[in-house]
């Protein structure tokens, strides 16, 4: 898997990762078929974004003799930036499936291009937990890095942060404010444009998976 030349910052350059990438981003792709997607890239994003999380061997007892296996040393939290944040949660579950869940709901006020958050609850045990705070979209970087401080704030030590599309403006703006925070991406695409959008991007995640167009 090639390293990005950013530090922190992982590109998944999976030929399946880049072909389903294709599908969302053509404008032709509807909901139904851009939920479907989002969640197969979830499952594969996931399986390479925890390729570095710690075991803990157990012993198992196959039908023919007792030998070493290994357990995940510490609980995991997939943390959803809401909306679109939520497309990626079912398709990390399924590889996933002992995990808690913690919401952040915040959404990129049009005119400041700020995030305005409206809602938080993660679980009481975030600090001995590996975070995966996961958003289709890092633009300017704002929600991410709002997202992430309200998760140390509320006690989590281990945070990485998985994404589709991303840009060098929303890279540097989460990476310069949390450098401890990891990034995955499938596509670091190259500028905003005016309206703080992500071109080529794919357009309005949240709007094409609800499909609120
Ligand atoms: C989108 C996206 C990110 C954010 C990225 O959400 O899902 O959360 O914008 O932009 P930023 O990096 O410039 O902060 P949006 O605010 O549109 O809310 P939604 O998911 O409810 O549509
Ligand atoms: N939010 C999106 O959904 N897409 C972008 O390109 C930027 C912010």
């Amino acid at each position: 898997m090639p390293q990005s030349p950013l530090p922190g910052v992982t590109i998944i350059d999976h030929p399946l990762v880049r072909v389903k990438v294709t599908q969302l981003r053509d404008a032709r792709t509807g909901s139904v078929d851009f939920r479907a997607r989002l969640n197969e890239l979830a499952t594969l994003m996931v399986f390479e974004a925890t390729r570095d999380l710690a075991t803990k061997p157990i012993r198992v007892r196959t039908p023919l003799a007792e030998t070493e296996g290994a357990v995940l040393a510490r609980p995991i939290v997939v943390a959803p930036i809401l909306r679109a944040g939520l497309g990626l949660v079912e398709g990390m579950l399924d590889l996933l499936p002992d995990v808690s869940v913690a919401h952040i709901g915040m959404f990129r006020n049009e005119e400041t291009r700020l995030p305005e958050s409206y809602y938080f609850k993660a679980p009481a045990h975030l600090a001995d937990a590996d975070v995966i705070l996961v958003d289709p979209m890092l633009a300017t970087g704002g929600s991410a890095t709002s997202a992430v401080g309200r998760l140390k704030d509320a006690g989590a030590k281990s945070i990485r942060f998985v994404c589709l599309v991303s840009c060098q403006a929303g890279v540097k703006q989460l990476r310069g404010a949390h450098p401890d925070v990891p990034i995955f991406t499938a596509a670091l695409d190259p500028e905003l444009d005016a309206r703080a959008y992500i071109v080529p991007g794919l357009g309005d995640a949240g709007d094409r998976y609800f499909g609120t167009i």
